[in-house]
């Protein structure tokens, strides 16, 4: 057994579900000496229609679990929890806890010209709009359009990001923001970017679409590298993955996602943590 010390701890990341995997896979892209802990909690999926109170019982939770396996930071890998549980987590854990939105916000505002800034995500985190407060925090006069398009959940979950059926959706939902002059749009759902390509190719080239995953993956190595706790050894990364329900159907999924074959995943009853 490899004895853990502070730099060889695993990074905690945690999501709704499967859509955390495209923050993971960044993570594992860039920072590919780190072990990583990933938790699905694909037994209450989907966050994005549930309230405040829940998806802060929800993330205490998780982050009590992933702190049983000795994590040196935690990443929320998921919108909707880092719109409403983020602050209140972070003043309560003892260990760094980023989340992708205001990752997502920075990488928008560095990239837009005319202020003008499309955010796409569930129905919780548009309501919540948090990614407009940290964008004009940034950027007090920047004019933020923000939609939510649940359906595109259950599209990339049932394996239709690439089916016509989801450039029917698209359309439906981002008409009235591709009428707009916005020159970037935030993909702020982890399941989204499983459709950058079809979602570009609607919205044209005069929009830049962002993908919070990239950003988040540096904001975590900056993080490890003030604290002292990167993992310099070289080695590639252990990665174990955890859900609270169907891990088969998430291993299979994720095997579709990274960029390698996971060999198993454990099921775990969250309620108990
Ligand atoms: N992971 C969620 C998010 O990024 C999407 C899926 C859900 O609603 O739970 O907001």
């Amino acid at each position: 057994m490899q004895i853990q010390n502070k730099f060889t701890m695993p990074i905690g990341v945690f999501d709704s579900g499967v859509g955390g995997l495209t923050v993971a896979r960044e993570i594992m892209r860039q920072l590919p000496s780190e072990n990583v802990v990933y938790f699905g909690d694909t037994a209450r999926v989907p966050y994005g229609s549930k309230s405040k109170d829940t998806i802060i019982r929800f993330s205490r939770q998780i982050i009590r679990f992933l702190k049983t396996k000795d994590v040196k930071a935690i990443v929320i890998a998921c919108n909707t929890a880092s719109a409403l549980a983020l602050e209140t987590v972070q003043a309560e854990t003892d260990i760094p806890v980023i989340g992708v939105i205001a990752p997502g916000a920075r990488a928008a505002v560095k990239e837009t010209k005319n202020r003008k800034i499309g955010v796409v995500g569930t129905e919780a985190t548009i309501r919540s709009e948090t990614y407009t407060k940290v964008i004009r925090s940034h950027l007090p006069d920047a004019s933020v359009i923000g939609k939510p398009c649940p359906l595109f959940v259950p599209l990339v979950e049932e394996g239709f990001a690439k089916h016509s059926i989801t450039e029917q959706v698209i359309d439906i939902y981002l008409s009235a923001m591709k009428d707009t002059d916005i020159d970037t749009m935030i993909l702020g759902c982890t399941h989204y970017p499983l459709l950058r390509s079809k979602i570009m190719a609607y919205l044209g080239d005069r929009v830049h679409i962002v993908n919070p995953a990239y950003e988040t993956a540096m904001d975590l190595k900056a993080v490890l590298s003030e604290q002292g706790i990167s993992n310099m050894s070289g080695n590639p990364g252990n990665y174990d993955f955890y859900v609270s329900d169907a891990a088969e159907k998430f291993t299979k999924f994720a095997n579709s996602i990274l960029p390698y074959d996971i060999a198993t995943t454990q099921c775990i009853n969250i309620e108990e943590y």
